[in-house]
């Protein structure tokens, strides 16, 4: 083993020593400099990252900007790299925030990933109207392929990781119904719908070679019947030599998440590689949400019970992380938040799915998940 490896682990060990010493305070900033990192702790196994905004980086000294560098070696943007923030008209495109990203992410070593190129939502309509009605099939292509062009070219050989497609999978059929499917439908006339996905992938891999080519979507982690779908869909499409290189995780899961069930869902995608050896996945979106979907409007209350589930389910879940991971399906864990306090969840309800808490303070979750590390 090599020395600086023998002195991170010492270093992350120490750490966690320090941490969970003494009264059980666990109450280290992350960006301290004595803090554990969850990048250090799994560098062995995965990337660890989180979606950030522009907004986080813009002050080196900030706090937020400092726990990133300290916590993190991948970055995702939570909404600035989506069409309607980067090509909100037809003919104009606003890349700045994206550049500062990709640049902040090669100045600090950190990988970034590219979300999202193709998604029914937050797309502007202009892709998908002629005049006042429809865009023919063959315009609305033309338009995605334009974009994915566009966008891939420029960040050729930087942005190593594309969600070329996001949550096309519906919960009811094959295919979920979009402007997309609606307009492209079954343009090659094959008998599927798939054919913009197949041409998103198509032109991604066109602009860049080398860039991992991922179909991203949610509850295919935690829904059999959603993995099997997914599963059959991605089949078809390698058959095609459709280019697709990986599966994205999204993992918005709740508390309580039974881990068998996440074992079963990875097994389905898994035997993709009978089809594709070296497909890949990655988790891209992980939160746990502490309401159940149709929980009443009120606010959860943060008992020692609460809390030790809370954190059950997030070791639960990175013990299966770490399999996929040992056995060489898994490379990039990312979390959809930098803290609780900015989570997308926080709707209607304070909700607290992160690992840091809304004062930048590693919760007890991230200390147990990291020493499920190495
Ligand atoms: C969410 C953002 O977190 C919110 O700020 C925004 O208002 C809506 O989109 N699946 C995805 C992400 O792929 O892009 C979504 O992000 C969350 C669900």
């Amino acid at each position: 083993m090599k020395m600086n490896k023998l002195l991170r682990i010492f270093a992350v060990a120490a750490a966690l020593c320090i941490a969970l010493s003494g009264c059980g305070v666990k109450t280290q900033y992350a960006y301290g400099e004595d803090a554990p990192s969850l990048k250090d702790a799994f560098s062995d196994d995965f990337r660890v990252g989180a979606a950030i905004n522009t907004w986080d980086i813009e002050d080196p000294n900030s706090n937020n900007c400092k726990t990133i560098v300290k916590q993190f070696n991948t970055l995702v943007l939570e909404n600035e790299s989506k069409p309607e923030s980067i090509h909100p008209e037809e003919d104009r495109y606003y890349f700045d925030k994206f550049d500062m990203f990709v640049d902040f992410c090669e100045e600090h070593d950190i990988t970034p990933r590219g979300h999202t190129l193709v998604w029914h939502s937050q797309v502007p309509n202009w892709f998908f109207k002629d005049g006042n009605g429809d865009a023919s099939a063959e315009l609305v292509l033309q338009r995605m392929r334009d974009h994915i062009t566009t966008v891939v070219t420029r960040y050729k050989g930087r942005v190593k990781s594309w969600d070329v497609v996001n949550e096309v999978i519906g919960d009811d059929g094959q295919l979920r119904f979009s402007e997309w499917s609606r307009l492209v439908g079954d343009y090659d006339g094959d008998g599927d719908k798939y054919d913009f996905i197949e041409e998103a992938f198509r032109a991604a891999r066109e602009a860049d070679p080398d860039a991992r080519l991922m179909i991203n979507d949610y509850s295919i982690e935690a829904s059999e019947d959603k993995a099997i779908r997914m599963y059959t869909a991605v089949k078809q499409m390698l058959s095609e030599d459709v280019p697709i290189d990986g599966i994205g995780f999204q993992m918005h899961i709740g508390k309580g998440q039974d881990p068998d069930q996440l074992r079963k869902c990875f097994e389905i995608l898994g035997r993709l590689r009978e089809i594709k050896p070296d497909l890949i996945f990655e988790v891209t979106e992980l939160d746990v949400n502490c309401y159940g979907w149709n929980q009443p409007a009120e606010d959860v209350k943060l008992t020692k019970d609460f809390i030790k589930e809370f954190n059950k389910t997030y070791t639960d879940t990175f013990t299966v992380l770490k399999e996929l991971s040992d056995e060489g399906y898994l490379d990039s864990v990312i979390m959809w938040g930098l803290h609780d306090g900015v989570s997308w969840l926080n709707n209607g309800h304070k909700n607290y799915p992160m690992l840091i808490d809304s004062d930048l303070k590693l919760k007890e979750a991230a200390y147990e998940v990291m020493e499920l590390a190495g």
